[in-house]
């Protein structure tokens, strides 16, 4: 799916990021598989990343960022009327979470559903809300992009173990008068599911179904250094602008490596990239927000900065969105 944003403006007014506590560092992963601090900054420059306590859920991490979003945006929970929160790991498949979250927050008038695109969600939740918003069925929406992989991740699987982290984000959406979303690049390949996977979490009954994530990290590694590139190339055409016009770039932190591949192909330069897989690991859904948050503070994002957000994972999914960001600097 490919499209440049036609007629209503519709912008982030709002953006909130929630870690858990817990931080774990390489060594202390070395403790638990046979892997090492080296190992792991070389192939993946990943240094730490945060775990959830035993009792904490999606839902949880995901509530301090919302209100965080909607504190940023000057926005009463109540006139939010669309909550759509993109995860692979909710609280339980039903209740949803973002009903879970409207509930908490206050916000008796919202829809509320989540999203499931692996690690692509919150980019596949932005263009969902931007079409919500833009075809008038919602005024105002919020928009969470959380995970919480910790409790899917096998704790004697080093392949899958070192790389994931716990983290949430959200955004408040809704028409603005400069700036906003100029398009958006979605796409999936199913084919490639068998790549990234959680065999029993669904109706599927396999014979030795098993609740923790499997990956062929090679072979998604394969494909993410190809739509990184094909989806940023491709909605930069679709909507007018060159490479040289993105000023600030938020690519899915997976991998440092695969981001650096992304940036040397698409020729954009490192200090207009945003990298924080060092401090988070890949947080899936909750990745691009944190990333657009850490972005914000080292001041980065000013009224009309061109953003371009690429998110790729489970599914397989990929997802680019291009943004002027409509807020000032401070503000
Ligand atoms: O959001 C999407 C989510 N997933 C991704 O983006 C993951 C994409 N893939 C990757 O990032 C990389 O493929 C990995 C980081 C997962 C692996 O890096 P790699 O350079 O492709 O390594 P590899 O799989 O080719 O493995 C190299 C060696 C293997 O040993 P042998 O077969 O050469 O003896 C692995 O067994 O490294 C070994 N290995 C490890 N060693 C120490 C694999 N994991 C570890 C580990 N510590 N944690």
């Amino acid at each position: 799916m490919l499209s440049s944003a036609t007629g209503a403006r519709i912008g982030i007014t709002g953006l909130g990021t929630h870690v858990p506590e817990r931080v774990v560092t390489n060594d202390e992963l070395a403790t638990m598989v046979e892997t090492s601090d080296e190992w792991i900054t070389e192939r993946t420059g990943i240094k730490e990343r945060r775990f959830a306590a035993p009792e904490e859920a999606l839902t949880d991490i995901a509530l301090p960022a919302a209100r965080a979003a909607l504190a940023d945006a000057g926005v009463r929970a109540e006139d939010i009327d669309l909550v759509i929160c993109a995860t692979v790991t909710p609280d339980m498949l039903f209740p949803t979470s973002s009903a879970l979250l409207a509930d908490a927050l206050g916000m008796p008038e919202a829809a509320a559903y989540d999203l499931l695109a692996g690690c692509t969600g919150f980019v596949y939740a932005i263009a969902q809300a931007y079409g919500m918003l833009a075809s008038g069925l919602s005024k105002r929406a919020l928009v969470v992009g959380g995970d919480v992989l910790s409790k899917i991740l096998d704790l004697e699987d080093r392949s899958t173990l070192v790389l994931f982290g716990d983290g949430a984000g959200a955004v408040v959406m809704e028409p603005v008068s400069s700036g906003g979303f100029l398009g958006f690049e979605l796409g999936a390949d199913g084919g490639g599911g068998k790549h990234l996977w959680l065999p029993g979490s669904g109706s599927r009954h396999f014979e030795n179904p098993d609740q923790y994530v499997k990956m062929n990290g090679r072979e998604v590694f394969k494909f993410a250094t190809r739509v990184m590139v094909y989806s940023a190339e491709r909605i930069l055409a679709e909507c007018g602008r060159t490479v040289e016009d993105v000023q600030v770039y938020v690519p899915h932190q997976a991998n440092k490596r695969i981001i650096d591949y992304a940036t040397a192909k698409l020729g954009i330069p490192a200090e207009k990239t945003i990298v924080n897989v060092d401090r988070y690991g890949n947080t899936s859904s909750g990745s691009i927000p944190l990333a657009l948050a850490d972005a914000r503070a080292a001041g980065r994002l000013d009224k009309g900065t061109l953003v371009l957000m690429t998110g790729m994972g489970a599914g397989l999914t990929w997802g680019s969105a291009l943004l002027e960001w409509t807020k000032g600097k401070g503000t």
